[in-house]
């Protein structure tokens, strides 16, 4: 069996100080947050995790405390390389029993997150296989609880408020959605059956830290602003280069006061609106769950102040000084003659457009008793111009904002 090359397995427990937590998916958005988060308050982490393109996972989550200023902080964690579904993760057996004990809990962020159908396969492989070992692995440990990072998007499409309940099969929009339900329910057996105190948390759609702005990642509301962006750049050169012919042609132009007119339909389904929170409260949700976790709970981390597509589209035509974004509902985009750029902008954002359509509302009262006091930081414009500044000063990821163990 392969021996994962890593740092310092097994050296941590909670006598060092703080709790020890495991965590998977540590390089990606919300586990290196919360990898950070938990750093902050003074916890140990064990990271569960891969190589990627040569670089060790060591040197990945070495970079990550670099971006998030930890870099003082190295002794506070372990990085394991391990293959979540090889039996013992893909460790021998002396290494995986360096792994217990786990007492505070392993919290489980890792994911397929891709959309595509294309990907069914590695997503079931990651989503649900994976789970089997993971579950053990608290079970063997001895670990608290498990924690098990899932989606708002499990709920159902319904005019009421969806609960805090489990999720049941039903038209989904992507292969991501119904992997994620069957891995509720796979938690749930699973965890059952080993004795193995578990929560399902729900977040919505996560976007940077409402503070400062910063991200490591610039999908979901990020792919749609970067669109836009993309397709403005277009005509502005052609108008500022080329004479804009091209543009004239298209019925775009540029106002005396510098805002490009770019009639521009986006086609949904239905007025919608777009559940959002910061990544930063994310992870303070997630602190006062592993604090208190109650057994078999689902916390939706969602907002009740969600902006309507119409919002959304405002602050993008502000922040990018553009005008002519239109809403057009119930029309089939496929049968509509679209201009260039509505048909580039749609093509690119059509796998998310049932999110903007979306009109589910969250009921989130196991949520609020664990966080009285804790607010959930409004998506305003200010946030939103914060976010989208830094997106664009580090070139949406593709600079050195982007931390080299993301990519
Ligand atoms: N971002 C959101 O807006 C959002 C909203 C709701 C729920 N969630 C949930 O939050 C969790 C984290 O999402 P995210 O946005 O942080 O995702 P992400 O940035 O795409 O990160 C995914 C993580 O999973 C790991 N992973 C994927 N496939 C793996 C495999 N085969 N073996 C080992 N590790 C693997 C990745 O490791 P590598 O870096 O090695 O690829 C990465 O650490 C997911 O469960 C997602 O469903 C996210």
């Amino acid at each position: 069996m392969r021996e994962a090359s890593d740092r310092g397995a097994g050296t941590l427990n909670e006598t060092d100080g703080g709790r020890l937590f495991a965590l998977t998916g540590a390089t990606g958005f919300l586990g290196s947050h919360l990898m950070a988060g938990l750093i902050r308050a003074g916890h140990r982490v064990v990271v569960l995790g891969r190589s990627r393109n040569g670089t060790g996972l060591a040197d990945r989550v070495d970079a990550l405390l670099d971006w998030f200023g930890l870099e003082s902080c190295r002794e506070r964690i372990d990085a394991v390389e391990v293959d979540l579904l090889e039996p013992r993760l893909g460790l021998s057996r002396r290494r995986y029993d360096t792994l217990c004990p786990l007492t505070a809990g392993i919290i489980h962020c890792a994911s397929d997150t891709r959309f595509s159908e294309r990907c069914r396969r590695e997503s079931m492989d990651i989503n649900v296989a994976a789970l089997h070992g993971i579950v053990t692995l608290a079970r063997d440990a001895g670990a608290g609880c498990f924690h098990y990072v899932s989606t708002a998007y499990v709920c159902p499409t319904s005019p009421s408020l969806c609960a805090e309940v489990p999720a049941g099969p039903r038209a989904f929009a992507n292969v991501y959605e119904e992997m994620k339900t069957l891995a509720e329910a796979e938690v749930a057996a699973l965890c059952s059956r080993h004795a193995v105190p578990y929560t399902i948390v729900r977040p919505s759609i996560v976007y940077g830290d409402s503070a400062t702005g910063r991200s490591n990642r610039f999908n979901a509301l990020y792919y749609h602003v970067r669109a836009l962006q993309l397709i403005r750049d277009i005509y502005l050169n052609d108008i500022e280069h080329h004479g804009g012919l091209r543009s004239r042609g298209a019925g775009i132009h540029l106002d005396d006061e510098g805002t490009l007119h770019l009639p521009l339909r986006i086609f949904i389904p239905r007025r919608g609106q777009v559940n959002l929170i910061p990544v930063d409260h994310f992870v303070a949700v997630m602190a006062e769950i592993l604090g208190d976790p109650r057994t078999g709970t689902i916390y939706h981390v969602t907002s009740d102040a969600p902006r309507t597509t119409e919002e959304l589209a405002g602050y993008c035509e502000r922040f990018l000084r553009i005008r002519g974004i239109e809403l057009v509902c119930g029309e089939e985009m496929d049968r509509t003659v679209q201009n260039p750029a509505e048909e580039v902008f749609n093509k690119l954002v059509k796998p998310y457009l049932p999110y903007l359509a979306d009109t589910r509302r969250f009921d989130r009262r196991n949520t609020a008793k664990l966080t009285a006091g804790l607010s959930t930081p409004e998506m305003t414009y200010a946030v939103f111009e914060r976010c989208m500044r830094y997106a664009v000063s580090v070139n949406w990821g593709s600079t050195n904002g982007r931390p080299p163990g993301a990519m």
